[in-house]
């Protein structure tokens, strides 16, 4: 009874989110995109919760790796669209500042016809190892290879190979991955990392994420958008998760947060090396975020460790809309001061910051380079 309430409820909200998008969204731009096949710049989302719009809303999966319920998305959809935030996204606005509409999910249904702009594959939950969450997530393996594989097809049927190509070549490929291979470990007491070294299980995540990069640069993809991992240790989320802890950063998390964003650095400046025309732009996150952790009231916020939503120290229980075990949660009057929405979440006004600032950022330092996004488009 429950899930078939949950079933129709979701099934209501996905409507109400096609039915808006068709009503606010398409009649202009999606024209215009139509008419402009041979010289849109469109935009592929991979990834992660920080990137995923609502495809995990359509897969067999568990509300632990679901965002389509109130309280999420009542600031700026009035409905919850499966975006893990109380609004939008750092890709729902690096979409509207390259004068796209919001990039569809991938598996939403009526899907297709939209594709020209780009498509979102992104995963709640989602790893670069097939290992992260399995069997609850669409793997990054499973977005490049199958379903990035399937739009790829469909464009070629669509405009013949030469133009696919073409519209492939000049699209952005933007990534948010890494998070939940780290995370996992800590959260499902998987005994993984004593039986890889730090640097080992790293080099398994980068050297995984690099062979799909390269998969997708076959395919014609060309520039690449990265942002790194946050400081995965001060969430509010894994602040709580050493019992003895007086609520710090869980400092094993944050390293291997910055390992991990070493190596990658690494293996994009190598790839810009190996393969013809790529070319990449890396924003710092992990600086940026750790940042407004910090400093909040620079930022405009009034909050930056605790969670708007959710139970316990820090509201740091992943109890968010009371659908994963514990239905009881709490709720900020005002998102908009708070840096983070749920545990491990950030509120859109955080994401419209960063991703100003990741869009051109002549004058912070919080970039890693070369590329700017707004240099892509
Ligand atoms: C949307 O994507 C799914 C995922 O594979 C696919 O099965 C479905 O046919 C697509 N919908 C449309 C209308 O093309
Ligand atoms: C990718 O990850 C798997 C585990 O999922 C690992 O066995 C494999 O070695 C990794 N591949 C690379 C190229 O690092
Ligand atoms: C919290 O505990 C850590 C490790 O035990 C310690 O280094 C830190 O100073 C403590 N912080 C506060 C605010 O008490």
């Amino acid at each position: 009874m429950k899930l078939m309430m949950a079933n129709i409820a979701s099934c209501i909200f996905s409507l109400l989110y096609l039915l808006s998008l068709t009503l606010f969204f398409s009649p202009t731009l999606g024209r215009s995109i139509n008419n402009n096949k041979k010289h849109v710049i469109g935009l592929f989302i991979f990834g992660d919760s920080f990137l995923d719009a609502g495809n995990n809303n359509y897969i067999n999966t568990t509300p632990h790796d679901q965002a389509n319920f109130f309280p999420y998305g009542q600031t700026y959809f009035n409905f919850p669209t499966g975006r893990f935030s109380d609004g939008r996204l750092i890709s729902d606005f690096i979409a509207e500042y390259a004068n796209l509409p919001l990039i569809p999910p991938f598996l939403q249904p009526g899907n297709y016809t939209q594709f020209y702009g780009g498509v979102n594959f992104a995963s709640g939950g989602a790893g670069a190892l097939v290992e992260t969450f399995e069997g609850s997530v669409i793997p990054l393996k499973t977005q490049a290879r199958d379903h990035f594989k399937k739009v790829a097809t469909w464009l070629e049927h669509k405009l013949g190979s030469y133009e696919a190509k073409m519209l492939l070549s000049r699209g952005v490929y933007m990534f948010s991955i890494g998070t939940n291979d780290y995370l996992s470990p800590f959260l499902t007491q998987s005994d993984v990392l004593n039986s890889f070294s730090h640097s080992q299980y790293v080099d398994m995540v980068v050297g995984n994420i690099t062979s799909i990069i390269k998969g997708i640069y076959k395919k014609g993809a060309r520039k690449f958008v990265f942002m790194n991992l946050p400081p995965l240790g001060c969430l509010p989320g894994t602040r709580i998760i050493k019992s003895d802890g007086n609520g710090s950063c869980l400092q094993q998390l944050s390293s291997l947060a910055k390992l991990h964003n070493q190596a990658l650095s690494l293996a994009l400046f190598k790839l810009e090396k190996q393969l013809k025309g790529f070319k990449y732009s890396l924003y710092d996150f992990n600086a940026d975020v750790t940042q407004m952790i910090n400093h909040p009231f620079k930022y405009g916020l009034k909050e930056g460790k605790s969670a708007c939503c959710g139970s316990g120290a820090f509201r740091g229980e992943y109890s968010c809309g009371g659908k994963r075990g514990n239905k009881h949660f709490e709720l900020c009057d005002k998102p908009n001061e708070y840096l983070f929405w749920d545990s491990y979440h950030l509120t859109e006004s955080a994401y419209k910051q960063l991703a100003t600032r990741m869009w051109a950022y002549t004058t912070n330092s919080h970039f890693l380079g070369p590329y700017t996004i707004s240099d892509f488009f």
